[in-house]
């Protein structure tokens, strides 16, 4: 097998040693099993000699029962490991492969190439340095090739390798590769690639893979092999301003204080002069401390503590910085975002933004419009749905430390998670900060929420009914604001209906449109709470990550969700307003229950179901919970 299993055998150390001094080139293939990508990177692996013997028996066995190459080896059944791709003849999933060769080592990450797998293309493009892009020299550039590119342009790919397959089939022509080649440098020409090169192969005979072809002796450029091997890419980490997000802070004693973390990018020194963001502190490197020993100088990639000559103030999350050139600081962006999961991406919709080590929430504010993956195309849109990708304005609960992504990928970059299940929807680039609201500040008035709760003797909160349309919402709170009146409280109800007359006339009823609506009467509520009042609103409020979100802009205490639990069937039996009749009838869209979802409260505070209760009834047990929890004792209960 491998050239280098004797080395391995011999002398275990001399062999770990060479591959620690190598270089590493981590890229990506693109193209579809039809190019021969599978093919292709069989071949690189089995001509690097980096398939070891049970490997070589079971591909030489499984050639035979399922290769389409007759008695020869099918290298695509080497990648193509997974059952569901041998059995769909498509490769679903990010692959990644490690193999080298005596001059570098090379990470290759294999991604799909249909549009339905955009985003695991961007998750293997993301940390590459290169990308190869296959094209069947029959077909000539597609839209896939140009959706490839556009993607890891994007990702901030520089280095580009056109690698024309198939050459066997059109006869080797000279023609057909110079013909490729000038269209898509000339299609490519606006995306920043530092390099690109055209390499004429056939992944099935190895022509110009590792040995230069016979069959193409007017190709005098380099083997695919070759230029991975010898193409510059000195790692763009390494060459970057300084960053390190602290990960913790390290104090095991009162003698010793450190910072540690993984160099993002850069290289730092005992001695250096650094600066502490976002609070702009500064002080000089006294020592690096790692698992072995201290070091003078330590370089991207690297785990290190950080002991610093002063004692400023740094927590887990902050960025350390060269001093000179540190990263900017703000809690708003312009980025580019990759949508990942099924449930579209909503404006207005809270999510949870992670940076380098540091996890916040936070809010797409605007989608300013779509990009075609295909075409380039911007269009306008009020959503991202799976794979899409959008140019967005994104504001976050505080300020971070970041660069923009086409100057560090490390520090320029976010994903985005789901609130409610945890998982990870998105990916971001950041392109810019806002500075809008930089200058925007929060004025302190002397009379606050409490001097005007005193004053009414209250208590202020909200009462945040959801349920479905005509379920009693606004019967109950109608009742319970009548009730609250009557013992002198100082009350307001919004209402779902009347506020769709005046602030929310512009809002329907699309997913879109009703998370924009709760967010607005989410803050007009608070407004009203900072004013002293008790609020009671009658909004569907179909979905938890807004309820929540209402939730979190209020102080602890002053959201209380009451959950107004009647029946579907109930509620469309009594249609109080013949909308049920109207939307069964298919006379109305996206009606709540039927072909709009409501996602349940499960922990509500209140529960109260009007199919077994009367609205006074629900009203009492309302009041009730005011009363136990001190929401209307004398003094305000505060
Ligand atoms: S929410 O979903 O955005 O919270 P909201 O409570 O403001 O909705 O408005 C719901 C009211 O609008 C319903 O009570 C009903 O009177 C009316 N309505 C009109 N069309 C729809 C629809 N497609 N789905 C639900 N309610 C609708």
């Amino acid at each position: 097998m491998s050239h280098q299993s004797d080395l391995i055998a011999d002398d275990i150390e001399a062999y770990l040693k060479a591959q620690e001094e190598k270089s590493m080139l981590r890229f990506i293939t693109c193209g579809s099993v039809d190019d021969g990508k599978s093919t292709l990177i069989g071949r690189l692996l089995y001509d690097s000699k980096m398939i070891f013997e049970d490997q070589l028996s079971a591909l030489e066995s499984d050639s035979k029962r399922l290769g389409t190459q007759g008695e020869e080896i099918d290298f695509a059944l080497l990648v193509d490991g997974l059952a569901a791709e041998r059995e769909q003849g498509i490769t679903i999933d990010v692959a990644y492969r490690f193999f080298s060769t005596d001059k570098r080592k090379f990470i290759v990450a294999d991604t799909p190439g249909h549009e339905q797998y955009t985003r695991n293309m961007a998750t293997g493009a993301s940390t590459a340095d290169l990308a190869v892009l296959l094209i069947d020299a029959r077909q000539g550039m597609l839209t896939q090739t140009r959706r490839h590119s556009f993607i890891a342009s994007l990702l901030g790919i520089k280095n580009i390798i056109l690698a024309v397959n198939k050459m066997d089939l059109v006869d080797y022509s000279q023609k057909v590769l110079t013909d490729i080649d000038a269209e898509y440098r000339d299609f490519a020409k606006d995306f920043g690639f530092r390099s690109i090169m055209t390499i004429p192969v056939s992944a099935l005979k190895g022509d110009n893979i590792l040995n230069a072809s016979d069959n193409m002796p007017w190709y005098e450029g380099p083997t695919l092999m070759r230029h991975l091997e010898d193409i510059p890419v000195g790692d763009a980490r390494q060459t970057a301003d300084f960053r390190m997000p602290v990960q913790w802070v390290n104090r095991p004693n009162l003698d010793f204080r450190g910072f540690s973390g993984t160099i993002a990018s850069g290289t730092v020194r005992v001695g250096d002069r650094i600066k502490a963001l976002p609070s702009a502190n500064e002080s000089t490197v006294k020592s690096i401390v790692t698992y072995d020993g201290e070091l003078e100088e330590a370089v991207a990639g690297e785990a290190i503590t950080l002991c610093l000559a002063d004692e400023i103030d740094i927590s887990r999350g902050d960025v350390i910085a060269g001093k000179d050139n540190p990263p900017e600081v703000a809690d708003q962006f312009e980025a580019k975002i990759i949508w990942m999961s099924d449930d579209q991406m909503l404006p207005g919709r809270p999510y949870l933004f992670k940076t380098a080590n540091k996890m916040l929430p936070g809010l797409v504010t605007d989608l300013k419009h779509k990009v075609n993956v295909n075409t380039m195309e911007h269009t306008a849109a009020k959503q991202l749905e799976l794979n899409e990708i959008g140019i967005c304005t994104i504001a976050l609960d505080s300020r971070i430390a970041f660069d923009p992504y086409n100057m560090n990928r490390e520090t320029g970059s976010f994903i985005i998670i789901d609130r409610i299940t945890n998982t990870t929807v998105g990916v971001g680039m950041i392109d810019y900060a806002l500075r809008r609201a930089s200058n925007i500040h929060w004025q302190a008035l002397d009379v606050d929420k409490s001097a005007r709760a005193e004053m009414k003797l209250q208590r202020p909160a909200v009462l945040w009914f959801t349920g479905l349309s005509g379920s009693g919402k606004s019967t109950i709170a109608n009742v319970v604001e009548k009730r609250l009146f009557a013992r002198g409280r100082h009350t307001y109800i919004l209402d779902g209906d009347n506020v769709r007359h005046g602030l929310n006339q512009d809002l329907g009823f699309t997913d879109a449109d009703r998370v924009e609506n709760i967010r607005r009467v989410g803050e007009v509520a608070k407004l009203m709470v900072d004013s002293g009042l008790m609020v009671m609103t009658s909004f569907i409020s179909p979905f938890k990550a807004e309820r929540r979100m209402v939730h979190d802009l209020l102080d602890d205490g002053e959201f209380i969700e009451v959950y107004v639990d009647t029946p579907f069937e109930v509620c469309a039996e009594r249609d109080p307003k013949g909308l049920y009749k109207k939307a069964k009838a298919g006379e109305l869209k996206n009606f709540t229950g039927l072909d709009s979802p409501y996602e349940a409260p499960e922990r509500a505070d209140i529960h109260v179901s009007t199919d077994t209760l009367s609205a006074e009834e629900c009203a009492d047990t309302i009041i009730q919970y005011l009363e136990d929890n001190g929401y209307l004792s004398a003094n305000g209960g505060s």
